[in-house]
């Protein structure tokens, strides 16, 4: 059996090109695209590394909707006709590869790591802090961001305003915020209680439905939300 995969290419103007590739029980849209690259055309622009999920490289649309490449199954699309074409909301690269810059610097924006004013205990540590479980399940969701860019690119806001620091970015600041050991809220609320931050979210959903990792990081931002409007009161 085979199925035709249709690549957005970007030289030298945006168009798709068609493909057919043998099908493999088990085969990803990953691996389509590779035998597509290795067998059938090597100059096909895309970016992957694990293979598995966890580093979030592989990013793209795949018939319409965010997905990774890698972890998602041609069985699962129930379609011999796949389109792939790079992630919205980034400017492309070449072909499948987008700029992740704006999206890493929003990430950086909202300080995504423990803050602690005892610095000296930073430097020479000597105790451990310790969180009960209940503490834990609070972020331990957020934890599992591995920045793979989908809900950014799902987000209808971040289309209409590239200063919305975006799903991602938002539910990592309430990642930090909503740990015990933390103690930069302020420098966060700062950076997302702004006239392009949290409220101009409004709610879509998209983020939450294409996240491969389970992670709702529409509720992070309506906790954030209501963290922020607890503290004007
Ligand atoms: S929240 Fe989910 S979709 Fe968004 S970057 Fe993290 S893993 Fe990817
Ligand atoms: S190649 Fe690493 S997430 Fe797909």
């Amino acid at each position: 059996m085979e199925i035709s995969l249709s690549v957005s290419r970007s030289t030298p103007k945006r168009h798709f090109e068609e493909f057919t590739i043998p099908l493999q029980k088990g085969m990803t849209v990953l691996d389509a695209l590779i035998y597509a690259k290795e067998n059938l055309d090597h100059s096909i622009a895309m970016r992957y590394s694990c293979r598995m999920a966890v580093c979030g490289s592989c990013g793209m649309k795949v018939n319409g909707r965010p997905m990774l490449a890698c972890y998602t199954q041609i069985s699962e699309l129930k379609s011999n006709r796949i389109k792939v074409e790079p992630l919205d909301n980034c400017a492309i690269i070449r072909d499948l590869v987008t700029d992740f810059a704006e999206f890493f610097s929003h990430h950086k924006s909202v300080h995504p790591y423990l803050i602690r004013n005892d610095v000296k205990e930073q430097d020479n540590p000597v105790k451990e802090f310790l969180q009960k479980p209940e503490e834990v399940e609070k972020y331990l969701q957020y934890s599992y961001c591995i920045k793979c860019g989908l809900c950014y690119s799902a987000c209808p806001t971040v289309a209409a305003d590239k200063e919305f620091p975006g799903p991602q970015a938002l539910a990592q600041a309430y990642r930090y915020i909503a740990d015990s050991r933390d103690e930069g809220i302020q420098k966060r609320i700062d950076v997302i209680d702004t006239a392009h931050g949290i409220a101009r979210c409004h709610f879509a959903g998209t983020c939450s439905s294409v996240c491969p990792k389970g992670i709702d990081p529409a509720q992070g931002i309506q906790l954030l939300r209501r963290y922020t409007l607890s503290l004007k009161r």
